[in-house]
């Protein structure tokens, strides 16, 4: 069985996230989306609360396993027996820090391997920094994550606003 691991924080999982995700499926028998528990980098929402919302958007799929990490990606890939990484690329930005991780990676397991797909042209502007953005002054985020997702960051800077307005 052909077993890929999809890193990443996943602050929110955009509907670019899930088209990558989604067309992985068609290389590899299993894809695990694997959050990354980062103590040192502060995230919007809890990583309980991604892996969560992202089991929901990847319901259809029986293939697909929802899983948190911390340490090194190679070696959680090892632990869960994944011969590739899954990374989408977007934009010529997105390239020297993927080539660098890649390259880490690569010194790190030399058997792991670094797969990229292509972003779909109408995901390549997105990025989950882009949905905190938009979500912080109450932009539409119809076309960007799920519903569900939403009302996560609804709620989120309700709190915030809140929050601002006692103070
Ligand atoms: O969504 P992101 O934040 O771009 O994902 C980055 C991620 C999680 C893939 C990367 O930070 C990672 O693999 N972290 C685990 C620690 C690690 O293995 N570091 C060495 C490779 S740079």
């Amino acid at each position: 069985m052909r077993i890929a691991v999809y890193p990443g924080s996943f602050d929110p999982f955009t509907y670019g996230h899930l088209d990558i995700l989604e067309r992985s499926l068609r290389l590899f028998d299993k894809v695990i989306v694997g959050v990354l528990l980062n103590p040192t980098k502060q995230c919007l929402l809890a990583s309980s609360k991604r892996v969560e919302l992202i089991k929901q958007a990847v319901a259809d799929h029986d293939n697909v396993v929802v899983d948190q990490f911390n340490g090194l990606l190679i070696d959680y890939c090892k632990k869960v027996g994944a011969c590739a990484v899954i990374r989408g690329l977007r934009v010529v930005s997105d390239y020297e820090y993927e080539l660098q991780m890649t390259n880490i990676n690569k010194q790190l397991a030399p058997d792991l391997e670094t797969v990229f797909m292509m972003a779909a042209s109408q995901y390549s502007f997105l990025s989950s920094s882009i949905v905190r953005e938009v979500a912080r002054y109450g932009g539409n985020l119809a076309t960007m994550v799920s519903p569900a997702t939403i009302e996560e960051l609804k709620r989120c800077f309700e709190t915030t606003w809140k929050i601002k307005e006692n103070k």
